[in-house]
């Protein structure tokens, strides 16, 4: 039997971070070791190089991020702090003690000015800080190290919940449906949903496999917010209705790219494993919420 990879996990009690942690806890091909902000704070350069110098990783993933997209537009020092010059940090160790970087991106580095989905060898040009922040990290990560893996999901739901957003999409409406609040939703900005519990399963697919370099591992398919929002209360058996509207008249302080959906050219030939289709993604989400 060979010996467990040594796995390092920054981020471990975000929205990916919780499900990548039980799923590589529960694999015996693992020595896994998840780290929060209280042991790390990929800010500082000092920390990080400590931290994962001290024990000579195999892997270490990245999922720790600046995630209020509206904020960032402000806040552009923090956005570049923890999404590109944290990943860089992160890079440099892992160059040191020659450990694969994995990078967790976002479809918000492609502007989603065209109506087709975007692959790995679409070019990058994000609308807003944010995804410059987080285009930057990827960059950043390439140039450092010679073995990185940029795994870019989108619109993510999982059962914690993104700690930087306090709470996930459907969470919010499925709440607000609950409580008879007025819904209005989106129905022209197209995307991927990706389900926390099958990205988690995907990385280990793909760190079996060895692969290095982009890939996108989204949900297969996309949608628009509105037909989202719409199948959520649909399988959660929730009879609300929801006033559809087009983006415009939702103005928010950062752009969007109006369709940002993934898709892969890479996958089926790096692995076996699957992204299932969003519905089937979503109904697992709403069952593990027991909302069926
Ligand atoms: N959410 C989405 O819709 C979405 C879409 C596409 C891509 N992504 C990407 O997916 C990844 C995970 O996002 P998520 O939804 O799981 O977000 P999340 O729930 O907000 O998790 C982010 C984690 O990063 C940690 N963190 C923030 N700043 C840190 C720092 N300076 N040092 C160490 N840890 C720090 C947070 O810790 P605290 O809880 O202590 O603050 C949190 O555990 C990110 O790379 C994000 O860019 C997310």
């Amino acid at each position: 039997m060979t010996n467990p990879l040594k796995v390092a996990l920054i981020g471990a009690n975000g929205q990916l971070g919780s499900d990548i942690a039980k799923h590589f806890a529960d694999c015996d091909r693992y020595q896994f070791t998840p780290l929060n902000r209280a042991d790390i704070d990929i800010r500082q350069e000092e920390s990080v190089h400590q931290v994962l110098t001290s024990q000579k990783f195999d892997v270490v993933i990245n999922s720790a991020a600046y995630v209020r997209v509206d904020d960032c537009e402000q806040e552009v020092e923090t956005a570049f702090a923890v999404n590109a010059f944290g990943a860089l940090h992160i890079a440099r160790a892992c160059r040191e003690i020659d450990a694969l970087c994995v990078y967790i991106s976002t479809d918000y580095v492609f502007r989603g000015d065209r109506p087709s989905p975007y692959t790995e060898s679409d070019l990058a040009d994000p609308v807003n800080i944010y995804g410059a922040s987080k285009f930057t990290g990827e960059n950043l990560v390439r140039q450092t190290t010679p073995r990185s893996l940029i795994l870019r999901i989108s619109s993510v739901f999982g059962k914690a919940g993104a700690s930087g957003k306090g709470g996930n999409f459907i969470e919010t409406i499925i709440k607000k449906a609950k409580a008879g609040d007025p819904l209005k939703v989106v129905n022209d900005m197209f995307m991927s949903p990706t389900y926390t519990y099958d990205a988690a399963r995907l990385l280990d697919a793909l760190l079996q496999s060895g692969t290095t370099g982009i890939v996108h591992g989204a949900n297969a398919g996309s949608c628009s917010w509105y037909e989202f929002a719409t199948q959520a209360l649909e399988l959660a058996h929730i009879s609300h209705p929801i006033a559809s509207i087009p983006a415009s008249a939702f103005p928010t302080k950062a752009t969007r790219p109006m369709n940002s959906a993934l898709v892969s050219d890479r996958l089926e030939s790096i692995t076996t494993f699957k992204m299932r289709p969003w519905q089937e993604a979503l109904t697992a989400y709403l069952e593990e919420k027991s909302y069926r």
